[in-house]
């Protein structure tokens, strides 16, 4: 028993430390020893005096934040609750708060807390039991995680004045696509939204043409609206996996914008393969019930200039073998190393 168990507690200190990775965690045993201005039940480490280390240790609640404190990290608590004043003395220093893996409820986060932080970038609150999302008044905030909350509504307007937001993620919640319709509207730079592993019936509404990256795997997505990338020219990768998309669900030529260089469309229920731009280099159409292969959904025409810059296709798992490619594919799929039947 005990040397299986060794390995095992390896992969999982591997699994939390990559979890953490993102924001430059460092354990606060390796910052030297602890400054005088900090919570006793915390380490400030005196070489990086405006961070606060108060992460797993058993804390069921939010200790008071000393003065100066820039960095907060929380993480890997009991905490339920964050009582009034905590913050008080760092309202509009505080850039960083990491709440990621306690019990916080919304009920429980007091106000006169979060909703006065006015400085904070960035806030890491996954692994909590929000039912709906705590956004600072900050107009600075760049970084936004609530993934595995319970966040069923994400009311308009919430991001209205948060210009700098560039990245958010939600995966892991029970947002349908009324909760979040008009969620995304407001940061006129956001780069990265990931709603996977929700309850959207189609992609969200509303999001700012600044995007590059939208991630809406498991969902029960079953169509996706005309003209919904020509309003999204910047968007290089769409990944809509294992949702319930079918070929009626498609108008066409919905995915052929010139921006995308990657969509995954695998485990739906799709048919035939859908038409996609030349620029495109990736496509992900494995675990479907595609039974033909038209050349017309890469090419229109084919020419010294005009084929596919399609790279890698997989069509494994689905009703058609090597067999099915007509015999000039590979003038129009001429880029294509790797197409995987099976
Ligand atoms: C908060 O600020 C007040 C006024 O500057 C000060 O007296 C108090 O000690 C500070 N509290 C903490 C926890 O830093
Ligand atoms: C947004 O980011 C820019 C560039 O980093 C910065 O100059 C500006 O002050 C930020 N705006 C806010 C409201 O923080
Ligand atoms: C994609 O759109 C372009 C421009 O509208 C068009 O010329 C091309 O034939 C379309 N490609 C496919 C595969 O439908
Ligand atoms: C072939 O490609 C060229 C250059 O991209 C473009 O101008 C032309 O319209 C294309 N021809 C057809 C028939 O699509
Ligand atoms: C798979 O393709 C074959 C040949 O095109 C066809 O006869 C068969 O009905 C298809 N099966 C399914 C489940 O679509």
């Amino acid at each position: 028993m005990f040397p299986l168990r060794v390995p095992l507690l390896a992969i999982l200190v591997s699994v939390a430390l990559c979890q953490y990775y993102d924001y430059d965690y460092q354990p606060a045993s390796m910052l030297g020893p602890s400054g005088p201005n900090c919570n006793q039940e915390c380490d400030c480490p005196i070489n990086f005096p405006t961070a606060m280390y108060c992460d797993s240790r058993k804390l069921k609640f939010v200790p008071i934040v000393p003065t100066g404190i820039k960095y907060l990290y929380l993480q890997n608590n009991q905490i339920e609750e964050i009582k009034a004043g905590v913050f008080d003395n760092v309202t509009d220093v505080l850039r960083w708060l990491v709440l990621d893996n306690n019990q916080i409820t919304n009920a429980k986060v007091a106000k006169g807390t979060i909703d006065k932080l006015t400085a904070l970038e960035k806030l890491f609150f996954s692994y909590n039991d929000l039912t709906e999302p705590v956004i600072p008044p900050s107009k600075s905030l760049d970084e936004l995680k609530m993934m595995h909350n319970k966040l069923s509504k994400f009311p308009s307007g919430l991001l209205n004045d948060k210009e700098n937001l560039t990245s958010i993620n939600l995966q892991h919640n029970q947002l349908t696509s009324d909760a979040v319709s008009g969620a995304f509207k407001g940061p006129k730079k956001l780069l990265s939204l990931d709603v996977s592993h929700n309850k959207l019936k189609k992609l969200p509404a509303g999001v700012p043409s600044s995007l590059e990256i939208l991630y809406a795997d498991y969902n029960d997505i079953d169509s996706v609206g005309a003209g919904y990338l020509n309003k999204l020219p910047a968007l290089q990768y769409l990944r809509i996996s294992h949702n319930k998309l079918v070929d009626s669900g498609l108008p066409a030529g919905v995915f052929n914008t010139t921006s995308l260089v990657e969509l995954d469309l695998s485990f739906n229920k799709l048919q035939s393969i859908p038409e996609i731009n030349e620029q495109l280099e990736q496509l992900y159409l494995q675990a479907n019930e595609i039974n033909k292969f038209d050349l017309t959904s890469f090419c229109k025409f084919i020419g010294p200039l005009n084929y596919s810059r399609l790279k890698h296709l997989r069509l494994d798992a689905n009703n058609i073998t090597h067999s099915s490619l007509p015999p000039d594919s590979s003038n129009c799929l001429r880029q294509a190393s790797d197409i995987m039947f099976e």
